[in-house]
């Protein structure tokens, strides 16, 4: 059998009603997704802001039906409000297999890799990490997570002792687990990414060196490195905090800021970081760095 997907972009302010509209009329599923180009970073805990223009993407039996129902919809809204629909024709698919088919595996250079359970690297010694792609952050693919990745390849881990914040999957940390670091604290504000990064280290095998908080409140032992794919903003205010949980000499790896946003990172490191190196993919950077002493 196949689907129709109807596809209709509205102001967030009627984007509620609009759904139960369309669940009211039947619809077998509705989601909401970014109708331009306005992202919204990492919103406030507990909060589930829309993006101004959000498209409301309803999935119906048929395209009739879902015809009918957006004509039905034009009463209630106004058809100006509701500008022009999209009618997409689905095929019939086998949907838990189509993730997979968008997750592919992701070369992080010198011998480390993520991707899925059934992927298998073209080299005897590749360290895999396995992450399955869920609602926490993280699978390698965004270019920030990419970048934090290749710094784990290309740098010692084995014996060191990791903070990494905003651990989203965890994928970060399971990977310099992987490559032989002793000890990860798992820092993450979303119960979510905490269960996922959980999840993810039991998949890999490395559950029983990995501890998980909301916060870095409860750490004791100052660490080795820290690696930090959170915005620009969180990164400016923890700098202190980063500092004070880090030994002399230990470094840090911060993301997720765009590539013109070093200079003010840089700036603000500076004070307390030196060996500061900053590297670029896309509009995105990564800033490492040592603590001085
Ligand atoms: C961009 S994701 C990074 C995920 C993963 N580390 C990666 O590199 O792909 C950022 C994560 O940081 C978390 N986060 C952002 N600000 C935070 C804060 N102030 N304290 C704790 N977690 C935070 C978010 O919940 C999210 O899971």
């Amino acid at each position: 059998m196949g689907w129709c997907q109807l596809r209709i972009n509205i102001d967030n302010r009627q984007a509620d009603a609009l759904s139960e509209s369309l669940m009211e009329a039947g619809a077998i599923a509705v989601t909401f997704t970014d109708a331009t180009d306005h992202p919204l970073y990492e919103p406030k805990p507990g909060t589930t802001p829309l993006w101004p223009s959000t498209a409301v993407t309803a999935l119906f039996n048929s395209q009739h039906e879902a015809q009918r129902v957006f004509v039905g919809l034009g009463d209630q809204f106004g058809l100006l409000a509701l500008g022009a629909p999209a009618f997409k024709q689905l095929e019939d698919r086998v949907w838990e297999h189509a993730w997979r088919e968008r997750y592919q595996p992701v070369d992080c250079g010198d011998g480390l890799w993520v991707g899925p359970d059934d992927f298998v690297a073209d080299a005897p010694d590749a360290c895999v990490v396995r992450i399955e792609p869920g609602l926490a952050f993280g699978t390698g693919g965004h270019a920030t997570t990419a970048l934090c990745l290749r710094w784990i390849a290309s740098h010692v881990m084995s014996g060191v002792r990791i903070v990494d914040f905003g651990c989203g999957s965890g994928i970060l940390g399971i990977a310099a687990l992987l490559r032989g670091a002793q000890s990860v604290i798992a820092v993450d504000h979303e119960a979510q990414a905490r269960t996922a990064t959980l999840e993810n280290a039991q998949r890999n095998g490395v559950h029983k060196k990995i501890t998980t908080c909301a916060t870095m409140a409860e750490m004791v032992e100052p660490v080795d490195g820290i690696l930090a794919n959170v915005l620009l903003n969180p990164l400016l205010e923890l700098r202190d905090e980063f500092a004070a949980r880090l030994r002399v000499g230990g470094w840090i790896v911060l993301s997720g800021v765009l590539a013109d946003q070093t200079e003010l990172l840089a700036d603000a490191y500076g004070e307390r970081f030196d060996q500061m190196q900053i590297s670029t993919e896309g509009d995105w950077a990564r800033l490492s760095a040592c603590l001085k002493s």
